[in-house]
């Protein structure tokens, strides 16, 4: 079923009132009535409150996990980051298979800003942030838990290391991941999560990293 992103009535950035908001009509072969307005409804409280404009998949994710897009329990970790970090990137060895790389990771964190996303009393989530300009914070490495993914922790990640990176007077988030000349499968759904939270593609670089790994350099403006 093709649905229609959800939009304003104004197509402006500002938040609009509420009586303003509309959700367009998703058709004969759309979503229930019922359904309808559970969703309109979470869309209308979150987009009230933060602007935000969000896809039908994502509310229907706030329907299945109420309230969960905008209260992830995101903190920064200041004790034991290598361990976090370890215990996460040991857990995606489809994206952090090569040991030493992973190790190199661990090793970093240390010395950076660690965000974390805890639940069910563990920290599921992790981003290490450094600045690699006045205007750039890097986002050296983001990992959550595959049980948890899909569930908008990422995003949230996303946004918490935005808020950083614009308190501290920056004006850009950066990424680098394993490029598009790669075949990787994996890979290639990280570059659709960075595209839909906002990075832009800059540039491939084929030996930053080693021949076999091309490494796309990645940016977020930052409004
Ligand atoms: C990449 C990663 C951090 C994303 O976290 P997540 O919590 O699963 O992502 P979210 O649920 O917040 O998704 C945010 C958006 O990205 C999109 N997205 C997420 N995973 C996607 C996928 N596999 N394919 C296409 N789009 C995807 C979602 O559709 C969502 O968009 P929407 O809100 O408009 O629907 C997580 O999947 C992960 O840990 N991957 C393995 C490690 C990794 O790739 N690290 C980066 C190495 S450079």
């Amino acid at each position: 079923m093709k649905v229609p992103r959800l939009c304003n009535l104004t197509g402006s950035t500002e938040i609009p009132p509420a009586q303003n908001l509309i959700l367009p009509d998703f058709g004969p072969h759309g979503i229930p009535a019922a359904r309808h307005r559970l969703l309109r409804a979470a869309w209308l409280r979150n987009s009230c409150r933060t602007g935000e404009m969000f896809t039908v998949a994502s509310v229907e994710r706030q329907c299945r996990f109420p309230g969960m897009t905008h209260r992830h329990d995101i903190a920064e970790i200041e004790k034991d980051r290598d361990r976090v970090c370890r215990a996460i990137l040991e857990a995606l060895p489809d994206w952090f298979g090569i040991p030493e790389a992973l190790e190199n990771y661990v090793r970093d964190v240390k010395t950076m800003a660690v965000l974390g996303c805890r639940r069910d009393g563990r920290i599921v989530g992790m981003v290490a942030l450094h600045p690699t300009s006045e205007a750039t914070l890097d986002m050296h490495v983001i990992g959550v838990l595959r049980p948890y993914h899909g569930q908008g922790i990422g995003r949230a990640l996303v946004e918490a290391a935005a808020e950083r990176a614009r308190a501290d007077g920056m004006s850009l988030l950066s990424v680098k991941t394993l490029g598009p000349s790669h075949p990787d499968p994996h890979y290639a759904a990280t570059r659709a999560f960075y595209l839909s939270v906002g990075f832009l593609p800059v540039e491939e670089f084929k030996d930053l990293w080693s021949e076999e790994n091309p490494c796309l350099l990645m940016i977020k403006p930052l409004g």
